[in-house]
């Protein structure tokens, strides 16, 4: 027996710049994504090398053409083959594509006067579509994607004037898609900006010349303003538009019950929920006010902008969900990476090829802790599982290790709206392979449907079902009482 409720919406989530590729066509602009390098080699427990982008690399990104080792600009050319992944996802039975929209398709360096009609063009026909099929559009504002000429010239979201900026685009969005998209996005995973400042905003080490901390909490408020701007802009100018905020649930266990490894995890559970905070209770808590002060770190407040967070707080409350951690004061205690994070290992769990554990009831823990807290609708719009895949010699894909991710934790999801939990609706990361936001590999395969590319673009593009394809589709067409089958 299903116990989700009727209109519940199943789907799968995609960001633009690890699908569409096309990096350059039909006059976009070069975005952040586009100067990732393929890292397969990683040293997964160095997360601050990993990220580190200077004006130096910037620059000499931007000098070079190569597509193979940049494997955003390529994606999965979804810029050309949206028709057909359309309609896989249809016959999956989606009732919900998260989607987001390059900023830089539309305003190529995010200043221009007029509108790049190519780009506007190709996310009217992608929604469309998505209507005919009985697909809703969830579209994200900003999914790591700012146009690079803004992080260059005004070293990314630490200057005020990007509010602007973006508010245009954000404006421009709900005035060309808002008879279509009703269901938005501000930015994705936006306490991601103390793990990947450059990623998410844009902020660049060696041009912030207060301090690179400084520089982040800067754009991060400048973040939460443009965020609230662009919520009240939504109810203005979309009829129906409801806005949503993101957040990446990192959930922490003590280690151990020793009343120290309680209060360290304790600490990280705060930072991590800090931010949703702000953009669904309307203030910054005043903890972290206290904790900034002790750091040295001065927000950029100024007046109006309390005011804007108070009155244009989400509607409702969106998240990924990975993995889960635990957190210890003993210096022995092993780590292990997460989703952009380290956290130490916890004995009680697997960990996936990259390290990250795999932990079903942390997302009925994390949705129970976010309803409680901010007693707003959720909206889980990330959750999957990386890993390799390997094609049969008749071109099958057996994947149960993937079956076995998604149905433990939607058997969790579903405990948790028996226990009254408001949930609107779940997007997998991600229905079809597309290349990994942090390692740029495409072989950390996540999705239903195989794409015939390998790590270096190799490939016809062919896109093939996984079992995993079947399975899914099965838990939509039952509204999730398959769940309850073995
Ligand atoms: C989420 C991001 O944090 O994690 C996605 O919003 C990303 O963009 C996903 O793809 C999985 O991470 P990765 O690094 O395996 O692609």
């Amino acid at each position: 027996m299903s116990r989700f409720p009727d209109g519940f919406l199943w789907g799968g989530a995609v960001a633009a710049n690890q699908v569409e590729g096309a990096w350059d066509a039909d006059g976009k602009g070069p975005s952040v994504a586009d100067i990732a390098t393929y890292k397969p080699h990683l040293d997964l427990k160095d997360f601050a090398a990993h990220h580190v982008v200077t004006s130096a690399s910037i620059a000499a990104a931007l000098a070079d053409p190569d597509v193979t080792h940049y494997p955003k600009r390529r994606g999965i050319d979804f810029y050309h083959r949206w028709r057909d992944d359309l309609a896989l996802f249809a016959e999956l039975g989606f009732t919900v594509l998260r989607v987001s929209i390059a900023w830089s398709r539309l305003y190529p360096t995010g200043e221009e006067e007029a509108l790049n009609p190519a780009g506007v063009a190709f996310y009217r026909e992608l929604f469309t579509q998505m209507r005919r099929l009985g697909i809703e559009p969830l579209v994200t504002l900003s999914h790591y994607e700012m146009p690079i000429a803004l992080a260059v010239k005004y070293n990314g979201w630490s200057d005020r004037r990007v509010i602007e900026l973006f508010v245009r685009f954000a404006t421009t969005c709900f005035t060309e898609y808002g008879d279509l998209v009703k269901l938005w996005l501000t930015f994705n995973e936006i306490d991601s900006i103390r793990r990947h400042p450059f990623t998410t905003a844009g902020v660049i080490e060696d041009k912030s010349t207060q301090g690179f901390e400084q520089a982040i909490y800067e754009a991060l408020h400048h973040q939460f303003v443009a965020g609230a701007e662009a919520t009240r802009l939504c109810h203005e100018l979309v009829p129906g538009g409801r806005m949503g905020c993101m957040l990446t649930k990192l959930i922490t266990y003590p280690l151990t019950c020793e009343p120290g490894d309680v209060a360290a995890a304790q600490a990280r559970n705060l930072e991590n929920m800090f931010y949703t905070d702000v953009q669904t209770l309307g203030a910054y808590p005043r903890l972290t006010l206290v904790d900034l002060e002790n750091r040295g770190i001065r927000l950029p407040i100024l007046p109006g902008d309390e005011e804007l967070l108070a009155a244009h707080t989400a509607d409702f409350v969106s998240f990924s969900y990975y993995m889960s951690m635990a957190e210890s004061v003993s210096p022995d205690a092993e780590r292990t990476p997460g989703n952009t994070v380290l956290g130490v290992k916890n004995p009680y769990l697997q960990s996936s090829e990259w390290g990250w554990q795999v932990d079903p009831v942390g997302l009925r823990i994390s949705l129970i802790d976010l309803y409680d807290r901010y007693r707003k609708p959720l909206f889980v719009v990330e959750n999957g599982f990386g890993a390799r895949d390997e094609v049969t010699p008749e071109g099958r894909i057996h994947d149960p290790y993937r079956v076995a991710y998604f149905k433990g934790h939607l058997r969790e999801m579903r405990r948790a709206v028996e226990q009254g939990v408001e949930l609107m609706g779940y997007t997998s990361w991600a229905p079809i392979d597309m290349i990994s936001a942090g390692t740029s590999q495409i072989t950390k395969r996540y999705g239903f449907i195989h794409v015939d590319f390998d790590d270096l673009g190799n490939g016809s593009g062919e896109r093939r079902k996984k079992d995993s394809f079947d399975w899914y589709q099965r838990v939509i067409a039952t509204n999730g009482a398959s769940l309850d089958e073995e």
